[in-house]
């Protein structure tokens, strides 16, 4: 097993990551919840597949919700269900929450953690690879809102996350494929090593052999761990977890989730690599080689349909992140070096999206 620590002061937590780490619930339920109380939240699907085998290790759980799968289970509608639930239970502030699912399943959760008798600890134990690599370790937890993803949400740090890479087993191939796009980011972003080290592993990679899995998603949890750890509330460096994502969400959006998130943020990383080279802050070579590995990895590198270019851009403004009414966008100048651009212009993108279309 290899452990992973969050240094957050006083919200430190460790992340536990190999095959059968399933185990180590059952003494975390037994050191930080009264009288072994702890509800789980599961996605109904992880649920039919690998519920029996975590109860078996964990005994049996005060309570088991079962949530739909699908994006659409990120509500407020959902969490006041949950909330009911909650109280039929009679949770106390000192139970535990864990959550068993996907990115949906965690976000739900903790954001329904955070916000229970003001905060109840819980413990994410993620069964996608983008909720692994990603989701489960930083904190953000939250709902979406018809304006937008993600809109409603709070931080909210669990007190571990366990990552047993046994259920990752039974993820549909594009689903795995899909999380491998923020394992390229966090390479992108910090680690150069680490991109050559994808490239060198393609196939152990897509195969999920093990003891290569175990460490694709170690090294991403220490990556998010570094960065999370010297902003935690995304006051600045932070923000770069967002390379490819602003792109990214406008697509996502624009298609109607037809595309998985990590297919999505890895057209809006070609994207925004395109912006990079137009500007001259990264040459065509690096441009090429990421779209390359990409690609190898099983990625799309274009759209599977066409998309109106203006309405990427009308998207890519309804983001977050964008300030003051120009849409900021993080670029690689290099692997492993970020710049943020804040006066990116819509034809800046309109440009770049074209390296995308199909
Ligand atoms: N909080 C964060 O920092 C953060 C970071 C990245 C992404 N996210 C969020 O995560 C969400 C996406 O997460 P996701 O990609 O994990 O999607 P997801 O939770 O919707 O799961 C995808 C699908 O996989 C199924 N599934 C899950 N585990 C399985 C398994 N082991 N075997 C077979 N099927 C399984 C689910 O039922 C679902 O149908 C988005 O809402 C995104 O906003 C949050
Ligand atoms: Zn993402």
């Amino acid at each position: 097993m290899r452990t992973v620590h969050v240094n957050l002061g006083a919200r430190s937590y460790p992340v536990y990551i190999g095959p059968a780490t399933r185990r180590v619930l059952r003494t975390i339920i037994d050191t930080r919840a009264t009288d072994g109380r702890a509800v789980i939240i599961v996605d109904e699907c992880v649920a039919k597949l690998h519920l029996d085998s975590l109860l078996e290790v964990c005994g049996p759980a005060t309570a088991v919700l079962r949530v739909r799968p699908g994006e659409a289970s990120k509500s407020l509608t959902v969490a006041a269900a949950l909330y009911d639930a909650l109280a039929e239970a009679h949770v106390e502030r000192n139970d535990l929450i864990i959550t068993f699912g996907g990115g949906v399943t965690g976000d739900l959760g903790g954001f329904v953690a955070a916000t229970w008798l003001r905060g109840l600890r819980f413990v994410p134990m993620p069964t996608t690879l983008e909720a692994a690599v990603d989701a489960s370790v930083g904190g953000k937890t939250g709902v979406n809102h018809w304006a937008g993803k993600n809109l409603i949400g709070a931080f909210h740090q669990p007190i571990a996350v366990i990552i047993d890479t046994d259920f990752l087993l039974t993820l549909p191939q594009r689903d795995f494929v899909a999380g491998l796009a923020e394992s390229v980011k966090h390479a992108l972003i910090r680690d150069s090593e680490f991109l050559g080290w994808h490239e060198a592993h393609v196939a152990a990679i897509t195969a999920r052999q093990e003891p290569i899995l175990v460490e694709l998603i170690a090294r991403n949890c220490q990556i998010k761990a570094d960065v999370v750890g010297q902003d935690e509330r995304e006051d600045d460096l932070r923000a770069v977890l967002n390379f490819g994502h602003t792109v990214g969400h406008a697509l996502e959006h624009l298609l109607g989730y037809e595309l998985r998130h990590g297919e999505c943020v890895a057209l809006g990383m070609i994207a925004a690599n395109e912006v990079a080279c137009t500007r001259g802050l990264l040459d065509r070579a690096t441009a090429d080689r990421v779209r390359d590995l990409l690609a190898r990895l099983g990625l799309p590198a274009r759209l599977p349909h066409a998309v109106d270019a203006y309405a990427i851009v009308a998207a890519c403004r309804m983001d977050k992140k964008v300030r003051g009414g120009t849409v900021n966008l993080v670029l690689i100048r290099n692997v492993g070096q970020t710049i943020r651009v804040s006066d990116v212009l819509d034809d800046e993108i309109v440009g770049a999206v074209q390296a995308v279309l199909p």
